[in-house]
């Protein structure tokens, strides 16, 4: 069985005609600047993907350095090292962040953690967060 030619009848002469010249330029013209949009997007995807910038982003080196009085309830890994206390590692950067804070004001209460949050600027959080979130964890589940 040959397959149905498929009817050019609807098409204009222009449509028939090759694209040469001017209309071909002008065609690669586009496509060289829808593709550049579809790059831009891209990057700014990339971007987005490494997170904050400016101030805010914590520096996990420094961050590192400012553990002393955590890790001997939640690990330098951010392996709990205390029934009591939940582990850190590899948690949401952003919750992090968010729950050292509401320590610090007193809207979230545990008793040890109020204390220890009062004393962190919101720079130290901002570097204890990224140092926790760093850390990279592996899941397996059974
Ligand atoms: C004396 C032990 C102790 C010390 C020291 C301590 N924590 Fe905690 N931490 C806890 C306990 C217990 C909790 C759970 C509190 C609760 O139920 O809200 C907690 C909770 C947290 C949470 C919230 C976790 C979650 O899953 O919601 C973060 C974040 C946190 N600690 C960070 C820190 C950081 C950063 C330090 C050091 C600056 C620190 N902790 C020091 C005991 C401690």
């Amino acid at each position: 069985m040959t397959p149905p030619v498929p009817s050019t009848a609807f098409l204009t002469k222009a449509d028939k005609t090759p694209l040469t010249g001017a209309p071909l330029v002008r065609l690669f013209a586009l496509e060289i600047i829808m593709k550049f949009f579809t790059a831009l997007v891209g990057l700014g995807a990339f971007l987005s993907m490494l997170g904050p910038v400016g101030a805010e982003a914590g520096d996990a080196k420094a961050g590192r350095q400012k553990l002393t009085t955590c890790q001997g309830c939640h690990g330098l890994d951010g392996l709990s090292k205390n029934p009591e206390a939940p582990n850190l590692a590899g948690q949401v950067e952003s919750y992090l962040v968010r729950s050292l804070a509401a320590y610090k004001s007193g809207e979230r209460k545990n008793e040890s953690m109020n204390i220890v949050a009062k004393e962190l600027s919101d720079e130290d959080i901002a570097d204890v967060a990224a140092y926790y979130a760093s850390i990279q964890v592996d899941v397996l589940p059974p």
